[in-house]
């Protein structure tokens, strides 16, 4: 089985390409700058989602089983709205599964638990784009996933992880905001649970966060512990009085997904615990 990581060069896509190479699937993965640097055998193609000739050539050239679209535009219509509708084009008709990452971006967090039957209401051109692009790739393929997922951190690579690190050395300016919540995911949780759903025949949205909600200084404090930081180097804040606007807290209710996957989605507090 010949499984497409899209956005393979990113943080989740580095960790999706070890598990599948690992499982022993033919993996081949995409990048928009460079090719990502992994010890894994896989074929890597350029592809920027913007072009539509592009994403047609990369999946005639890989002819898939499976696609993951792990690629992140940020708030670039073009990439993250439209580009994962183009993905969705050109696997249509053929009977490839499509995993489609998104992001709980889409929730403005009015009503702080989300569970999948929450339709998104977005306020950030981010979560818009990303609220976009579930539309348009159910549209095309309802038999696709669209799985949202949260802050995504890992064994010390992932961009939450480098700004602890930062804030708590001085070397980065802010704060970690104790009213802004979510429902931080381990990385190598969420490849699995992704690749799981990949091998399975469910379709629609599921909700792929941790098991417990934390805000940005709870999560800081619990790195900063894991890391053998000073926690009270951590600058702490309020996103209300902060310049960034975006929701405050939003926190993904993944119950329903959980029930129906073996993989587990441990929460913060577990998968952040000291090492005993
Ligand atoms: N990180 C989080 O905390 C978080 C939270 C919620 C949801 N998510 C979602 O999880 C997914 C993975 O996030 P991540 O943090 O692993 O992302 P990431 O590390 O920023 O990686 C983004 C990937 O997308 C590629 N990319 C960027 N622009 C592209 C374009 N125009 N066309 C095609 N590929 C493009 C990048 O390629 P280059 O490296 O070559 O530029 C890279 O491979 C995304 O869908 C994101 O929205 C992430």
């Amino acid at each position: 089985m010949t499984v497409l990581i899209v956005g393979g060069s990113g943080f989740l896509g580095a960790e999706l390409i070890r598990q599948a190479a690992g499982a022993g699937y033919r993996t081949a993965a995409t990048y928009a700058t460079r090719p990502g640097r992994t010890h894994e055998e896989v074929a890597w193609h350029a592809l920027d989602l913007r072009s539509p000739a592009g994403v047609e050539a990369v999946v005639s050239r890989v002819a898939p089983r499976v696609v993951i679209n792990a690629s992140s535009g940020g708030a670039d219509w073009a990439a993250t709205a439209e580009g994962p509708v183009r993905l969705a084009m050109a696997t249509a008709g053929s009977g490839c599964r499509l995993i489609h990452v998104s992001s709980d971006a889409v929730f403005s967090g009015a009503d702080v638990r989300y569970d999948e039957s929450r339709r998104p209401d977005p306020i950030t051109p981010y979560g818009a784009a990303k609220a976009a692009a579930e539309t348009g790739v159910l549209l095309v393929r309802p038999d696709a996933v669209v799985a949202r997922t949260s802050l995504i951190i890992g064994d010390g690579r992932s961009v939450h992880e480098r700004a602890v690190r930062e804030l708590a050395a001085g070397s980065r300016s802010g704060a970690l905001f104790t009213d802004d919540i979510r429902c931080p995911v381990h990385v190598t949780d969420l490849a699995s649970a992704l690749l799981e759903l990949a091998r399975g025949d469910m379709c629609g949205v599921h909700h792929l966060g941790g098991s417990d909600a934390l805000s940005r200084y709870e999560l800081g404090t619990l790195i900063a512990r894991r890391e053998g930081i000073d926690a009270s180097r951590l600058p702490a804040g309020l996103r209300t009085e902060s310049a960034f606007p975006g929701p405050l807290d939003v926190r993904l209710d993944s119950r329903a997904t959980q029930d129906k996957l073996r993989t587990v989605l441990r929460g913060g507090r577990q998968f952040l615990a000291p090492e005993v």
